[in-house]
């Protein structure tokens, strides 16, 4: 397993992160089977957010933890706080009572990472930087990104706070490329040309900040998997003909096309398979051609002008 340096944190990880959003209802011993065989891949980050499954997500991977008697500083856990019912909350106390809420459920002292996770217009950068400040402090978060956010949001926030932000979790996946399509259509009347983040994935290579895509199998907002999927033919038969020459699953060449790119993002899965994981694992040794990473965009329906 690839390893890359998250942002500028200095922390070394691997270039995958195993997603926890739906490991909430997972019996126990598939769960351990899961985190085991990551762990035994060379995957030790791993992807939290306080809303999912109302908190039971961070709750199971807790008693896994336990269970498999993974040492604390084996794994990087990684959480976001910020979205609440009906409203977004960047607020000094909502961020420091969740992060509190956090480490109970996780049963840690400490996340390595604490992201964001969606924009609230409301925000008030000075309170979220005295909130980080806080954290650090305290000795309970060791860093900070954000999520979905663009690069001027970025920018605010970083003008008050003391610390750099070093991810930034974004959707992308094969037939999710917004961030890629405005930049190879740029000036073009086509719907691709239409910027719909700022320029993010320019701004966060000039930034260091590490892009994790998230949904890396879905299209659309959460309505599928597009991987084998009839929907999308094209799609398919250019994805199972390179995953046949270059020796790999098609499911694993959807992670190899997005670790490809050279702004070296770290991918979120959420499979809660360990074979597919295993899957990923195998593909990520695998190095993509231009030609062929081309060809994977485009049988995406993606033009080039
Ligand atoms: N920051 C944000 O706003 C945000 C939003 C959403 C998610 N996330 C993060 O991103 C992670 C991944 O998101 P996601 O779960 O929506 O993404 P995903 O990895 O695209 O989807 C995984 C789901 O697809 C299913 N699946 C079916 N066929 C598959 C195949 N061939 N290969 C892989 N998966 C297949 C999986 O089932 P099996 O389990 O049976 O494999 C699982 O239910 C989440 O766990 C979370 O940590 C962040």
């Amino acid at each position: 397993m690839n390893r890359i340096e998250i942002g500028t944190s200095g922390i070394v990880a691997s270039e995958v992160a195993i997603g926890c959003m739906r490991i909430g209802g997972m019996e126990p011993a598939t769960l351990d089977a899961l985190i085991s065989t990551s762990l035994d891949l060379g995957i030790d980050f791993f992807d939290h957010a306080d809303i999912y499954g109302g908190g039971k997500c961070e709750e199971v991977f807790a008693a896994s933890a336990k269970r498999l008697g993974i040492p604390r500083d084996k794994i990087l856990i990684q959480s976001k706080c910020g979205i609440r019912q009906g409203f977004f909350d960047f607020s000094k106390e909502h961020i420091l009572a969740s992060v509190d809420k956090i480490l109970a459920r996780l049963e840690t002292d400490y996340l390595d990472f604490l992201l964001l996770h969606r924009p609230d217009t409301l925000v008030e950068p000075e309170q979220v930087a005295i909130a980080f400040d806080t954290l650090v402090s305290t000795g309970k978060v060791r860093h900070f990104g954000v999520s979905n956010q663009t690069p001027n949001q970025i920018e605010l926030l970083q003008a008050s706070l003391p610390m750099r932000l070093h991810a930034n979790q974004l959707q992308m996946s094969v037939m999710n490329t917004g961030m890629i399509d405005q930049g190879i259509t740029a000036n073009m009347k086509h719907d691709n040309s239409v910027d719909r983040d700022g320029g993010i994935l320019d701004y966060c290579r000039l930034k260091k900040i590490t892009i994790q895509p998230w949904s890396p199998f879905q299209y659309g907002f959460f309505e599928g998997v597009f991987v084998d999927n009839p929907k999308f033919p094209k799609l398919t038969e250019v994805m199972t003909a390179l995953a046949a020459e270059y020796g790999v699953t098609t499911t694993g060449l959807a992670i190899a096309w997005l670790q490809r790119h050279p702004a070296r993002m770290q991918t979120i899965l959420g499979t809660t398979s360990p074979d597919r994981v295993r899957q990923v694992a195998d593909a990520c040794q695998v190095t993509i051609s231009r030609p062929h990473w081309y060809e994977i965009y485009r049988a995406a329906g993606n033009i080039l002008p």
